[in-house]
């Protein structure tokens, strides 16, 4: 857990005066630029999050580590994050827990791993599968650079439609197209009582899914929903919802494994 003075190798978030975001990574002995504005990694290091940096140049930028929302519509991707909203809600509604199991399907550049390894903290274990090789590892660079070394997580370079290796786990998140081809895997590797949980953008997804379900028998008590995100334009006396909002993003499907 990092403290609130700045180090050498963090990833941080500058913020101009007129709250564009930048995401850069403090190197001693690096400058930066942002903008056509160059700073010095060195007048950083070393001050408390919230700082001004460039102090002598004609643009100043507030200096963070970025947050997990923060992050999420920053970060260069190659597979279409979960965005906070929506991830928040996985968390809630998959019961995801300190010491946890969790198996993860589909890990893209890793956004929604770093909220998983979050949830289970460091007694748990979270184990993704993940077709591309060149995906995973991003995945984990990213996961290294914004959440720090992770002994618990493992990476699977799988299709995990032919297989899921582990057994009695607690949770399974699942971010793929066919997550309906996935059922018989997950009943294989839940144990009874544990958490089917699956992010999909489409109805049709959803009704593949919802219908793989109900003809396996093996999981009951099946909810879809989707979170709508309203946000507010304060300023002044001008109070009111912002004209643009995040409306359709994805939905979410939850069922609980049967036992015998
Ligand atoms: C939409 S991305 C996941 C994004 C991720 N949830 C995030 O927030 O960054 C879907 C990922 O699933 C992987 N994938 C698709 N089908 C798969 C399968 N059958 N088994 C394992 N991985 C799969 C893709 O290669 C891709 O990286």
């Amino acid at each position: 857990m990092k403290g609130e003075l700045l180090e050498d190798g963090d990833a941080i978030m500058l913020v101009d005066s007129r709250g564009r975001r930048y995401l850069k990574r403090l190197r001693a002995g690096h400058p930066l630029t942002v903008r056509g504005t160059l700073l010095n990694a060195d007048d950083i290091i070393g001050r408390s999050e919230g700082c001004l940096a460039g102090r002598d140049q004609p643009e100043r930028f507030r200096v963070f580590r970025p947050s997990y929302a923060e992050l999420t519509p920053l970060l260069s991707r190659p597979a279409e994050p979960i965005f906070a909203k929506d991830v928040g809600l996985i968390l809630c509604r998959g019961d995801i827990r300190p010491g946890q199991t969790v198996v993860e399907v589909g890990v893209g550049a890793g956004l929604t791993s770093m909220a998983l390894l979050r949830g289970v903290g460091e007694k748990g274990r979270l184990v993704s599968y993940e077709l591309r090789e060149d995906f995973a590892a991003e995945a984990r660079a990213n996961v290294e650079l914004y959440e720090g070394p992770v002994d618990n997580w493992t990476i699977h370079l799988a299709d995990a439609r032919h297989g899921i290796n582990e057994r009695s786990v607690d949770r399974v998140f699942a971010d793929i197209p066919d997550a309906a081809a996935l059922i018989q895997p997950v009943a294989q590797a839940l144990r009874g009582g544990g958490i089917f949980i699956s992010y999909a953008p489409t109805v049709l997804q959803i009704k593949d899914l919802r219908d793989a379900l109900e003809a396996s028998n093996t999981c009951r008590l099946a909810e879809t929903f989707e979170v709508l995100e309203r946000s507010w334009h304060v300023q002044g006396r001008s109070v009111r919802p912002d004209h643009r909002m995040v409306a359709h993003t994805g939905f979410i499907t939850v069922a609980r494994r049967l036992s015998h």
